[in-house]
Formats: structure tokens, C-alpha cells, sequence
């Protein structure tokens, strides 16, 4: 399991059960013909994402899913980093307003806290990291990072997406994510460039 040569796996487990997140990177991993399968298909217990940095969270996901199914898995873990506010919410995007906090609650706390912050000042970006684990104990797990340069708007935008969306603008095309098509953010996005990389880990490029 060290070594051994890498190609993309025919079938993989998407250790997430966010819909948002299943659906960009079913179509992304579709067009280079992985199947991929929910890990809601298997027995797969609920983890805590108790890592501090992006990367420790995904490779938890990765490997209690790779667990649970018996399948090598990808998981994703991603989130906004606001300069103005040292990175935050970071990896505690998903709770940044509270445990159960929604996306409602999670952007109505952003913006609060940019509140006043001139538009020069909202930079930030959205980051994904990436594991792929081939098995539970593989030794040499796969870390791909993706990172998506924006700034948070003033006020929501666009009904398309999920999370954090409505508030990010894509400052080369004038709109936010939520404004885009599917198709046009899996092209642009944070998990679509550390996917990329993944590939080209995957196929040796
Ligand atoms: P995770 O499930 O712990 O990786 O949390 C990811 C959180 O980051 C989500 O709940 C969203 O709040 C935010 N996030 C990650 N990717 C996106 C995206 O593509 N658009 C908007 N928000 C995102």
C-alpha cells in the first residue's frame, strides 16, 4: 500500500454528505469516468472534524469513509478565508455561526462582521483540500489544494449554489458564485482546481 504505481480508480467513495459538494465533484470525477458512490450507501459513522488545519479534517473524512466502504475515497474539506478577519471562518466555515448554524445564519455573521470593511479590504478566498486515501491504512495519502481568489460582497446576490455564494464575488467576471451556472463555477472553483491537481497527481503529470 507505501507504493505502487497511481491511476484513477474506477469507482471511489465521496466522503461528504453535503449535497452541494456531491453534485460538483459527481460532475467534475463523471467526466473523467469515475463512478462515484455517496457514503450514504454504506455504513459510515459520523466523524468530527476536530483537525485545525484543512487538510487533517479531510483526511479524517477520507478514512473513516475508505472504512465504512471497503473503497478508496476522496474527501473534500473547504471553507472562506476572509483576510480582514485572519482567515476566519476558515475551517469552521460550516459552524462559523454556531454548531447548527445554516448558511442563512453563517453569511448573516459574516457580513456583520465586515461590517464597515471598505470593499478594497474584503479579499479572500475559497480553499479546498482534497485526500484520497486507496484503502483505510494507506500509508500515502494524496493532499491536492485548490484555492479561489474573491472578495465578500456587501449584501447577497444570485440564487445558484450553496454556502457561502451569494457573498463571494468573482471579481473577473463582475458576479457572484451564486450568479454563476454550474457548469461555469465547476470550472473556476476552489474544489474544480484542487481536483485538477489531483488528476494530474493521479495520472503522473
Ligand atoms: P466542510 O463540510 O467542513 O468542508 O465545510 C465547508 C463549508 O465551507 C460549507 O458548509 C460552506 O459554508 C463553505 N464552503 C465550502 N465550499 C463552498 C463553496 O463552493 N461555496 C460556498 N461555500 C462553500
Amino acid at each position: 500500500m507505501g507504493s505502487g504505481r497511481r491511476t484513477l480508480p474506477p469507482r471511489v467513495v465521496l466522503a461528504t454528505g453535503n449535497q452541494g459538494k456531491v453534485r460538483e465533484l459527481s460532475a467534475l470525477l463523471g467526466r473523467w469516468g469515475v463512478e462515484v458512490v455517496s457514503q450514504s450507501a454504506f455504513d459510515v459513522p459520523p466523524v468530527e472534524e476536530t483537525g485545525e488545519t484543512f487538510a487533517e479534517n479531510a483526511l479524517i473524512k477520507a478514512r473513516a469513509a475508505a472504512l465504512g466502504s471497503g473503497l478508496p475515497a476522496i474527501a473534500d474539506d473547504s471553507g472562506l478565508t476572509v483576510d480582514a478577519l485572519g482567515g476566519a471562518p476558515g475551517v469552521r466555515s460550516a459552524r462559523f455561526a454556531g454548531d447548527a448554524a445554516t448558511d442563512a445564519d453563517n453569511n448573516a455573521l459574516l457580513l456583520a462582521r465586515l461590517a464597515g470593511v471598505p470593499a478594497s479590504e474584503r479579499g479572500g478566498a475559497f480553499v479546498c483540500v482534497l485526500a484520497m486515501l486507496r484503502a483505510a491504512d494507506d500509508p500515502l495519502p494524496i493532499l491536492c489544494e485548490g484555492l479561489w481568489r474573491g472578495a465578500v460582497l456587501e449584501a447577497p446576490r444570485g440564487e445558484g449554489g450553496f454556502g457561502y455564494d451569494p457573498l463571494f464575488l468573482v471579481p473577473s467576471l463582475g458576479r457572484s458564485v451564486a450568479e454563476l451556472a454550474p457548469a461555469e463555477k465547476n470550472t473556476l472553483s476552489h474544489r474544480a482546481r484542487a481536483l485538477g491537481a489531483l488528476r494530474a497527481r493521479l495520472l503522473g503529470r
